[in-house]
């Protein structure tokens, strides 16, 4: 092809792949299949890695993230970025009307009526129809330049859709996390053991806030647009119509904005938002009334930080107080303790409640919040009520404190405290390592049964679910003793899915170590650990038998993960999970041999001890470093061959456990001959 054919077929492919962007991440409505759609991308890859010249930042390659950065630049508003007054209940949302009504001298006003996002605000900067930086609201004159991080967002356009772009427009918008999203990238960082995020808007924070965006690109954000900086450079008048224009150009916006005409209306679309709340993929904490012409809100102006144009209506907190009974303890589905309070029942809101989630052992220290004492419950965005904290005036001094429990309530295994991450912050979840425990074995099949690591098609949430329900599947190893009877009398169950499932389930005994290490689910034990101790181990039973300071010596591997290793092997039920595993059929390939030397001497490291016939140990020391290996006096993990003679020393006690070849006097002799 020629280059100027490449640069035809690359731009095509930009433009292709854009238009299926925005099908899929702002309208919600694809036109190809993911593997169309992966085509596609892989085509582009492949062209700009052959013909470098014409990569350009907002080529959709781009979107995977950038190299790290040390530090996010400045990012300045050109023209600031006010926040919004508060109206608390409705009568202040009558006074704000009022006020209008009394500036402008006219009562019929038109207000853009929008939902309010509870996200993170940020600018977006388009020259020409490119995007060209973003950044985020900072204390509203300067903020944070997050260009590279904003790229990697798929429903943020990096061309405009249209002929003719204004020459500069400055998008403004939330950045969110949808609900679901914000709940799997909890679980996930809880089965990782690493600290949840409280609620979607951290979520949506701490990951743009990434200064390795291929972080931020593995987290699903979304970014709605309400407004622009400056009406003037899109040439309209009208708030509503703006965010019209927007959205023809390509962005998300809020499928609830509302023009509305009078303030009896615009209270009636709050009510119906705050009943509508509930139900929304994502979370909003108000709506957002703006007097809808530009030429109004520019008459208004602003007053110190706000506009007087715009006031956010917000729900009301839906709180009551009750008194707290008494601390239970759940096991959640990956194992995690989660403190759940008893209340002595009391209308919030409108629903009864009578428990409520304390999250962790952390918040309950952090609140403060004691057994006895009198609490102020709220219902937040979502349907869990929380306590906000404990009525301290209350205190009679018979109120209890609270501990962890020692021992897991559902199974009686021992309860791990996650103790640190790597910057040594106290960790705050504890949880039934277990993997026989029912609470756990829902998600540990689900992992277990993931693509990358048994790799079972067609054994998916809902099946185990069901599985798991009917007591036909306790842990792991119960999926290989399944049987047609047994899966035709669950529900939606026929002959076909019946033995497909089972073919499945069959094909995946055959596995490889790391896999199966993968999927066993063991705490901090990603892909890329699993291959590590596969690769240094060699057999699961020598992983299964290690000493924590072998496991500790791996490179990769810190304290808290040898520990999490260690406790999981040395546990009763998972050793016998994976020996029922064994027993019913799971067959494990020995990894990849490691690249065989060039000599079986060189980059070696050879230990000796007691006597050796043929030669003295400094003898042998010294035939060793000729052929390129090296001899070292002590034993450690980091040694490859311990040789032993005649009345060896305590040397050898060491090596074997820590799984070191010992090499008698003869072999060892072979091996330097043979090299
Ligand atoms: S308009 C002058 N519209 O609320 C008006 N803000 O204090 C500027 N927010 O953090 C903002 N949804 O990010 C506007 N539909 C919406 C909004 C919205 C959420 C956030 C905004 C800022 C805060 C305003």
């Amino acid at each position: 092809m020629s280059k100027e054919n490449v640069k035809k077929r690359i731009d095509e492919l930009r433009r292709l792949i854009e238009y299926h962007n925005y099908r899929y991440y702002v309208l919600d409505s694809p036109e190809i299949s993911d593997s169309e759609y992966d085509s596609l991308m892989r085509e582009l890859m492949r062209l700009e890695e052959e013909n470098p010249e014409f990569i350009v930042p907002d080529s959709p390659t781009q979107r995977v993230g950038a190299p790290p950065l040390d530090f996010f630049p400045p990012f300045v508003h050109k023209v600031p970025m006010l926040s919004i007054d508060n109206a608390m209940s409705g009568d202040e949302l009558t006074a704000f009307h009022q006020r209008v009504v009394k500036w402008l001298g006219k009562e019929d006003i038109s207000y853009c009526c929008e939902p309010k996002f509870d996200g993170l605000a940020v600018e977006i900067v388009y020259e020409n129809g490119l995007f060209v930086r973003g950044g985020t609201r900072g204390d509203g004159y300067t903020g944070e330049d997050v260009s590279a991080n904003l790229r990697t967002v798929k429903s943020i356009p990096l061309r405009l859709i249209t002929q003719n772009p204004p020459e500069l427009l400055e998008v403004r918008g939330e950045i969110i996390m949808y609900k679901d999203a914000f709940e799997d990238l909890n679980r996930e960082r809880s089965r990782m053991q690493e600290p949840l995020f409280a609620n979607p808007r951290n979520a949506a924070a701490g990951s743009l806030r990434q200064l390795d965006s291929r972080i931020t690109a593995s987290r699903s954000l979304a970014f709605f647009t309400y407004g622009v900086s400056d009406p003037a450079s899109v040439g309209l008048s009208s708030q509503y119509e703006i965010l019209m224009r927007l959205r023809g150009y390509g962005f998300r916006v809020n499928p609830d904005v509302r023009l509305i005409r009078g303030m009896d209306e615009v209270m009636k679309f709050c009510l119906s938002m705050q009943e509508k709340r509930e139900t929304l993929p994502f979370e909003i904490d108000g709506v957002v009334v703006k007097v809808d012409s530009t030429i109004d809100q520019d008459f208004l102006g602003v007053k110190a930080r706000s506009p007087r144009w715009a006031v956010a209506y917000k729900f009301p907190p839906n709180q009551a107080t009750t008194t707290l009974r008494t601390i239970e303890v759940q096991v959640g589905r990956t194992g995690v303790l989660t403190p759940v309070a008893k209340l002595d029942p009391v209308k919030v809101g409108g629903v009864t409640v009578s428990r409520a989630t304390l999250h962790n052992a952390e918040e309950i220290r952090r609140k403060d919040i004691r057994e006895g004492d009198t609490v102020i419950v709220q219902r937040a965005g979502d349907v869990i009520p929380e306590i906000v904290a404990p009525v301290v005036s209350k205190r009679t001094g018979r109120e209890k404190e609270f501990d962890m429990p020692k021992t897991c309530p559902v199974c009686g295994s021992p309860i791990i405290q996650d103790t640190g991450r790597e910057d040594g912050e106290k960790g705050v979840m504890f949880r039934c390592v277990n993997i026989s425990c029912p609470a756990v074995v829902k998600e540990q099949i689900r992992h277990f049964a993931s693509k990358d690591a048994l790799s079972i098609d067609g054994l998916g949430k809902k099946i185990i679910d069901k599985l798991v329900d009917r007591g036909l599947v306790r842990d792991a190893s119960d999926i290989y003793t399944l049987t047609r009877d047994e899966l035709m009398e669950i529900e939606g169950f026929g002959e076909l899915s019946s033995s497909n499932l089972l073919r499945s389930i069959q094909e995946s005994k055959k596995t490889t170590l790391s896999r199966f290490l993968y999927g066993l689910g063991i705490p901090h034990v990603g892909e890329v650990t699993a291959k590590d101790l596969a690769e240094h181990f060699g057999s699961l039973e020598r992983i299964m038998n290690a000493q924590l300071e072998e496991i500790d010596s791996i490179k990769g591997i810190g304290k808290e993960m040898s520990r999490a290793i260690h406790g999981f092997f040395a546990n009763e039920s998972n050793r016998n999970v994976i020996k029922k595993l064994l027993e019913n059929g799971v067959e494990i390939s020995a990894p990849k041999p490691r690249e065989v030397p060039e000599t079986p001497i060189k980059g070696k490291r050879f230990c000796f001890t007691g006597t050796l016939q043929s030669m003295t140990r400094s003898e042998a020391a010294k035939k060793v470093e000729e052929k390129g290996g090296e001899a070292v006096s002590t034993v450690s993990s980091h040694l490859d061959y311990l040789v032993a003679g005649e009345e060896p020393g305590s040397k050898l006690e060491k090596a074997r456990s820590l799984g070191i070849p010992v090499l008698s006097e003869k072999e060892f002799l072979e091996m330097i001959k043979g090299s």
